[in-house]
């Protein structure tokens, strides 16, 4: 009965996705295993189970209904991604597209997925990389001709992992009170301060929800720890792009700042990141536009640009991005990204820096975005920031980048310093 209802739910969940809905917002709160499961495989797989089903479906996929789709990936996902027997996911999908009010699809369902779910390891040998790692043609060639194809496929498999649950803690005693119950705490291969539970990551959720540790995957906390060296902390620190203030809530944690400020569009938006720092430290929130920012010019010690862009570096946590990405979206994002620098320049104090940032690997947000700086303003290498062992690609504006990988996601960081 609750496997039929988990289904149900998910495959609610994927119609909505299909509308236009973001699953981490349906997803919020982590959602019920079962169903957060189903609902992110089939996104991260979409192409590849659609490649295996079509042949066995006289009908084109994208002209049925979305109820009748959406249960044979269901049911092609939990063989391919889960380890389902195909006699279980098959019938699971038989109950389901009847559940969902579309029982005279269900010999059609049963047949497709009988064939299906034999012969999909023998298909899937077929396939080129692309398809197998389930990524857009266009994306895997870009990502092909700029980083390589054997770090293109790295990056395009740890995109299809489900990501691990990182955090870091606001002092010792979480760490102290999760070692009495017996848990295990390992830490991250690169990423200072951040901690893993492999065994038991219900008992760090726990943490997180009690305030006690803050979930944040390792390349956005390697963002905060290098904002926070001693290279680019001064006296006070201006976050721009700053919610849900994962960002904002590490450094100010890790430093020691006169003065903290953090705006993000929308008061929705502000909100969130009034929760993220209120154990961390003082920070004054606003809800405001960064092109046109509420702030003194030329004030700012360190401005953080943590910039909205095509989230190419997290699609193991976004898989739906994949597919509503085109070559297009990379341009239109520059075009903002562009405003939101020249608008940030203006509040760097003299002497002071500003450290750009998406979580996007394309060189065109990214070493494309910082490369045309006005007068009195020029990149400066972050080589001699990155801590050891940090897995990182160096851009060709001295920034560094960090393509999806098995320990974190995908990121690009540019620092521009303020010299006259
Ligand atoms: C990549 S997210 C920032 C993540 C954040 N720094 C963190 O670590 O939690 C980008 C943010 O930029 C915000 N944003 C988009 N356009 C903006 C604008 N014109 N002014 C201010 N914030 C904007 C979005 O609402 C989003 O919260």
């Amino acid at each position: 009965m609750r496997l039929s209802a988990d289904r149900l739910t998910a495959a609610r969940m994927l119609m909505r996705v299909e509308e236009g809905a973001f699953s981490s917002r349906l997803l919020s709160g982590g959602g019920v295993p079962a169903v957060r499961i189903r609902v992110l495989e089939v996104l991260r797989s979409m192409r590849v189970l659609d490649a295996v089903l079509q042949p066995q479906c006289r009908r084109k996929l994208r002209t049925l209904d979305p109820e009748v789709r959406t249960a044979m990936r269901i049911g092609l996902a939990e063989t391919v991604c889960l380890d389902f027997p195909p006699e279980l996911a098959t019938d699971g999908a038989v109950r389901l597209v009847r559940r969902l009010g579309r029982s005279s699809a269900s010999s059609m369902v049963n047949a497709v997925l009988r064939k299906a779910t034999a012969d999909w390891r023998e298909v899937l040998r077929r396939f080129p990389v692309d398809v197998r790692l389930s990524h857009p043609e266009w994306l895997c060639r870009r990502w092909a001709e700029s980083f390589g194809n054997e770090a293109t496929e790295i990056a395009m498999a740890s995109a299809q992992e489900p990501a691990v649950t990182w955090a870091w803690f606001f002092d010792g005693e979480g760490p102290q009170a999760l070692a009495r119950k017996g848990v295990e705490l390992v830490p991250h291969p690169w990423c200072p301060g951040a901690w893993s539970a492999p065994e038991d990551v219900k008992n760090l959720i726990e943490m997180v929800k009690g305030g006690v540790a803050y979930a944040q995957d390792p390349s956005s906390q390697l963002v905060a720890h290098i904002a926070s060296s001693p290279a680019f902390a001064e006296k006070n620190y201006l976050d721009l792009c700053a919610a849900p203030g994962g960002k904002a809530a590490l450094m100010l944690h890790l430093g020691f700042w006169e003065r903290a400020a953090a705006a993000d569009l929308r008061l929705n938006r502000a909100r969130l990141i009034r929760q993220a720092v209120a154990r961390a430290g003082d920070c004054a929130i606003v809800a405001a536009d960064s092109t046109s920012p509420p702030f003194v010019s030329g004030e700012w010690d360190l401005v953080l640009l943590d910039a909205p862009c095509a989230g190419t570096g997290t699609f193991r946590r976004h898989p739906e991005l994949k597919w509503r990405l085109a070559p297009e979206s990379i341009v239109q994002m520059a075009k903002k990204q562009r405003k939101l620098l020249a608008a940030g320049l203006e509040l760097v104090a003299p002497g002071g820096a500003l450290l750009y940032t998406t979580c996007s690997v394309e060189p065109e947000e990214n070493e494309g975005v910082v490369a045309d700086l006005p007068d009195g303003f020029e990149v400066e290498s972050l080589d001699a920031h990155v801590p050891a062992g940090v897995p990182w690609i160096p851009t060709s504006a001295g920034g560094l980048r960090i393509l999806p990988n098995p320990d974190g996601d995908g990121f690009t960081m540019h620092a521009v310093r303020r010299t006259a």
